[in-house]
């Protein structure tokens, strides 16, 4: 497995790489869990090589804190990646990335601003410039991201629609712990009691989906995501968005199309996302 610090690096080996036949790109932030390890698989079942990132993106993070205590454990990550046959992979530093600061940005502006925007101003905006810089430097066939995010999901989307970038976005499927918790790399600052009690996030996605399912309207579906997750001292529900799924429009009364529920949950150290998609 190649392992490339810098931007020349990396598009060294993308030259032999993509002489030999197609690649997958996998972005990540690093801390890597069978989340990640999902979209390498799906990656690596359409292409010929996969090629993933480890880049903790500064320009993502409203809060410097959150930051600083993301998660970094790139031996395991790069452990992890070997050991599922990843072609390549590229490590650059903030420097790398952002050698002359952020003059030039990229920003789908209206959804990046609304629902889980709204609560984290610039986040959106973050991802969408990175995910541009990576996507310009690696130059994959496709590239592979979470629908846990599905607001990031539907961003990269259209970004790449809007800007005719080259690449096809495949969205998969959540991973989650036996309780049901989606994976991610921030559940490791859970403490003990808010591990136990995050198990709601998807409970009440699953207590709502039954809802819809029966014909009963938005606003009891959000009704009773807002009643189980309040239920749990250490959870804070800070944004619940049910929307359409294809214009993420919000929804009321009785959908009658496939609608997106997303939540975000505040516990003392972190916050939390998940989502559910509903075919009506
Ligand atoms: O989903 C993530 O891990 C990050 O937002 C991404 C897409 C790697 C951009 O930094």
């Amino acid at each position: 497995m190649h392992i490339c610090r810098s931007i020349a690096e990396i598009r060294n080996v993308m030259w032999d790489l993509a002489t030999d036949g197609s690649v997958g790109l996998v972005t990540t932030m690093g801390a890597l869990h069978a989340g990640h390890m999902a979209l390498v698989a799906a990656a690596a079942d359409d292409h010929d090589a996969v090629v993933a990132t480890i880049f903790v993106n500064p320009t993502q993070f409203g809060d410097a804190k959150d930051l600083e205590n993301y998660p970094r454990t790139e031996e395991t990550d790069l452990a992890m990646l070997r050991d599922a046959g990843v072609a390549a992979v590229f490590i650059p530093d903030a420097a790398e990335i952002y050698p002359d600061g952020e003059e030039t940005i990229v920003e789908t502006t209206h959804l990046a601003n609304i629902l889980h925007g709204e609560v984290r101003p610039g986040h959106y905006r973050g991802v969408a410039t990175v995910v541009t810089k990576l996507f310009n430097i690696i130059q994959a066939d496709a590239a592979y991201f979470g629908e846990k995010d599905y607001q990031q999901l539907a961003v990269i989307r259209r970004m790449v629609r809007d800007l005719h970038m080259p690449i096809t976005i495949h969205g998969v499927p959540t991973v989650r712990e036996a309780d049901g918790l989606a994976m991610s790399s921030r559940n490791v600052r859970l403490i003990a009691d808010e591990r136990y009690d995050a198990r709601v996030l998807h409970l009440s996605l699953t207590v709502a989906e039954a809802l819809i399912k029966e014909g009963k309207t938005v606003e009891q579906a959000a009704e009773s995501i807002r009643g189980v997750i309040s239920s749990k001292r250490s959870c804070k529900l800070v944004g619940l968005d049910i929307v359409d799924a294809e214009t993420f429009a919000p929804v009321t009364g009785v959908p009658t199309k496939t609608i997106g529920i997303m939540i975000s949950v505040q516990f003392l150290q972190v916050m939390l996302i998940d989502q559910k998609e509903i075919a009506i």
